[in-house]
């Protein structure tokens, strides 16, 4: 047997590639904890951005100059390191979007609209981002389905106990659940999900957004049928994200906006519509944020997910360690076992925006707020949350300095 010995992440190497680290405040570097809400992005990605803009840059598909041809090879490179990423089976699996949100309401609407109606049941979680509870309640509100949630405990895992309950309230068409919570970081057991989808006859979405950034994915093991996934959230440009899509369910669906390069033929009496992948893409492509995609996903597969998800772990750990040292803290959340590198809490009665801003002065940032999960926080009973969050260029330094922060917010306002 041949053991791949595990990638250590070495994080003053992964830094030197963050140029936002030569910014400071008042003499110090940011503390960026709030890699869950975007990346930071490294040099490869930026001056490949820079890069690309300059040497090849033009529309692409339709073009039939060789700057054009340079432009398509690589936006369709970048579908190819994406496929690659999620092992999807073909490239016609990988539908460029503007992000997550985007991916996620293409399958509401595509698939939702033409396939849900009275008696089927639509199933969410309580954990889950609004990008994934939204487009799904309001199709299953539109087709006439019922709308239902899996629930939460308090420690903010899922309640699977629950899922013959909701077996029980008609026919389980759609589960779409979140891989990762961007809330409190628990890592929801997505194989149980889509398998418990696969027993029902339903579909299944993945809500990757904070999953893709910090662990391997493979769609074909987790046998999904759509995973969508955001550049920026994984050191990638903002407006491009991906949807794996089974082909078979792609080619079976009707598109999700109309125009541009996704057509065969148009005529007055009827439209036809293009191969996969193009179906799903309408107007002009985020050409350039895609290319960024491919070179951030080379980025990170050059370190290495595992290393990443490791390195992310063991801050995850410190963090938990370290922050119940701060007087009046409530973290929320599930132990480090379960959980990414998020980390909520709260500082006694004061209000989590204070905590963000003075912590903000001292060049922590974090982010305050309901982190667009307001069903989560209800069932919480909580209005806002702090949250701190982790990627490949944090260190154990910075989270001691959100420690140390917190005691001085605590003297100032507790
Ligand atoms: C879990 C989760 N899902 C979906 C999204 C939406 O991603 P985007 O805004 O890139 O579409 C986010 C963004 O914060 C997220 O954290």
């Amino acid at each position: 047997m041949t053991v791949t010995p595990q990638r250590i992440l070495d994080v003053e190497a992964v830094r030197a590639d963050f140029p936002f680290l030569e910014e400071f405040v008042d003499g110090r570097p940011f503390a960026f904890l709030d890699s869950a809400a975007s990346a930071q992005k490294p040099r490869q990605v930026i001056d490949g951005l820079a890069d690309f803009y300059r040497h090849s840059y033009a529309n692409v598909h339709r073009g039939v100059y060789a700057l054009a041809d340079r432009a398509t090879a690589g936006y369709e490179d970048a579908r190819e390191k994406v496929r690659a990423f999620l092992n999807a089976a073909s490239e016609r699996e990988i539908i460029f979007t503007r992000g997550t949100t985007e991916g996620i309401n293409l399958v509401a609407y595509a698939w939702g609209l033409d396939n849900l109606g009275p008696g089927d049941v639509v199933v969410a979680t309580d954990l889950d981002h609004h990008s994934n509870f939204v487009p799904w309640q309001y199709i299953a509100g539109r087709s006439g389905a019922t709308f239902a949630t899996i629930p939460v405990d308090d420690a903010g895992d899922l309640v699977l106990e629950e899922l013959d309950r909701i077996a029980g309230l008609g026919r389980i068409k759609v589960v779409a659940a979140g891989w990762v919570s961007n809330a409190l970081g628990t890592v929801n057991p997505v194989e149980l999900l889509v398998a418990w989808a696969k027993e029902h006859g339903a579909i299944s979405v993945i809500d990757a957004a904070q999953a893709a950034p910090h662990r391997a994915i493979d769609v074909q093991a987790l046998g999904c049928d759509f995973l969508a996934l955001s550049a920026h959230k994984l050191c990638g440009p903002t407006s491009v994200g991906a949807l794996y899509g089974r082909a078979e369910l792609l080619e079976r669906m009707s598109p999700f906006q109309l125009g541009g390069h996704m057509i065969r033929q148009v005529r007055h009496d009827r439209t036809t519509w293009g191969e996969l992948p193009a179906k799903f893409e309408a107007g002009t492509a985020s050409i350039v944020e895609a290319v960024g995609f491919g070179l951030a996903i080379d980025y990170l597969q050059d370190i290495g997910l595992d290393a990443i998800e490791a390195h992310e772990h063991a801050l995850v750990e410190y963090a938990l360690e370290r922050l119940p040292e701060v007087p009046g803290i409530t973290l929320y959340g599930p132990p480090a076992s379960r959980r990414a590198g998020v980390v909520a809490f709260n500082l006694g009665d004061i209000h989590p925006h204070d905590v963000a801003q003075v912590l903000g002065f001292e060049g922590v940032c974090i982010r305050a707020g309901h982190h667009c999960t307001q069903p989560l926080l209800r069932r919480l009973d909580l209005a806002a949350t702090n949250r701190a969050s982790f990627y490949l260029y944090t260190t154990r330094a910075e989270i001691d300095r959100l420690v140390d922060g917190l005691h001085l917010v605590s003297g100032k306002l507790g």
